[in-house]
């Protein structure tokens, strides 16, 4: 896509080396999210550059994400682009649309890169499930996650369930979503949501540090680690320890070839 494909949904991407920076561009209503918007992340994903290896995705502005554009609830919005236009469609057809939607959240998990959330101030709703979707989210002192959905009678449905209950426990996440209540940042951290917060000032230097240390390793070895971690938990220890061998012959191999060179 062009910056200006981009432009028209308010994203932006910036590629600097090895870490690409995709900033939710749309400051004067908060980076509030859209279908288009969602599409048009999933073609970034795919359409990403095979050497980046950390996808840094924040908000422009104060607001990391407001979630949801309200505009698309409204019932005068017509066509596919609004998730009211859903109503139109069979149950087969929306659950369809959704997983199109989904698809601008599920590959920031590809192992070939790690992604961070630089979440300042809100993430609400669609904004909480798209810092859910990074692997890891470092925040501001001022970040405050909330998931609105139970408040408009909706269930969050942008795949943040799943990791939310990973990092936080299944009570825990409960509470969170069935309340849709606030959580600052100091919380955010001591419940694992987030590695670190910092203040605001610093965040931009903090991320980048991260950034830097995660691409500081032999091309290869975090991605393997990734896949390694990410299936963890839903793997028996015999497996786990299989996946951990067969990873290591092939770093050894690499390693050693780089040796040689
Ligand atoms: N959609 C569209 N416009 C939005 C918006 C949203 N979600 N959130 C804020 N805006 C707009 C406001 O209408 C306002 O526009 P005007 O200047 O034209 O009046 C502008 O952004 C600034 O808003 P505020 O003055 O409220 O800004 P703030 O900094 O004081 O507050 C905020 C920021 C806390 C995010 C507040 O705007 C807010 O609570 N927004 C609504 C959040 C919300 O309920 N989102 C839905 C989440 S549920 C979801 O995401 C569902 C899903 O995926 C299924």
């Amino acid at each position: 896509m062009t910056p200006e494909d981009l432009a028209a949904v308010g994203l932006r991407l910036d590629i600097d080396g090895q870490v690409a920076t995709v900033t939710l561009d749309r400051p004067e209503v908060r980076n509030a999210q859209t279908p288009a918007m969602w599409i048009a992340l999933g073609e970034i994903g795919r359409t990403l550059p095979h050497d980046v290896r950390v996808v840094v995705v924040t908000g422009e502005g104060e607001t990391f994400s407001a979630g949801l554009d309200r505009a698309m609830l409204d019932p005068s919005t017509a066509g596919q682009e609004s998730v009211v236009g859903l109503l139109a469609l069979s149950d087969d057809e929306a659950a369809a649309r959704i997983d199109e939607f989904q698809g601008g959240f599920t590959w920031l998990r590809d192992p070939r890169f790690v992604s961070i959330a630089k979440v300042r101030g809100h993430a609400i709703g669609a904004g909480f499930q798209l810092a859910l979707s990074c692997d890891l989210r470092v925040v501001a002192d001022d970040a405050k996650f909330s998931m609105k959905e139970s408040a408009l009678g909706l269930v969050p449905d942008l795949t943040g369930t799943k990791p939310l209950v990973e990092h936080v426990g299944y009570a825990r996440a409960l509470e969170i979503c069935a309340t849709a209540r606030v959580v600052p940042a100091e919380e955010a951290v001591r419940i694992g949501l987030a590695t670190a917060s910092v203040p605001s000032a610093d965040l931009d230097a903090a991320v980048a540090d991260l950034a830097a240390a995660l691409v500081a390793p032999m091309p290869g070895v975090v991605a393997e680690t990734k896949t390694l971690l990410q299936g963890a938990a839903d793997r028996d220890l015999d497996e786990q320890r299989r996946l951990e061998r067969e990873a290591q012959v092939r770093r050894f191999r690499a390693v050693a070839a780089a040796l040689a060179d």
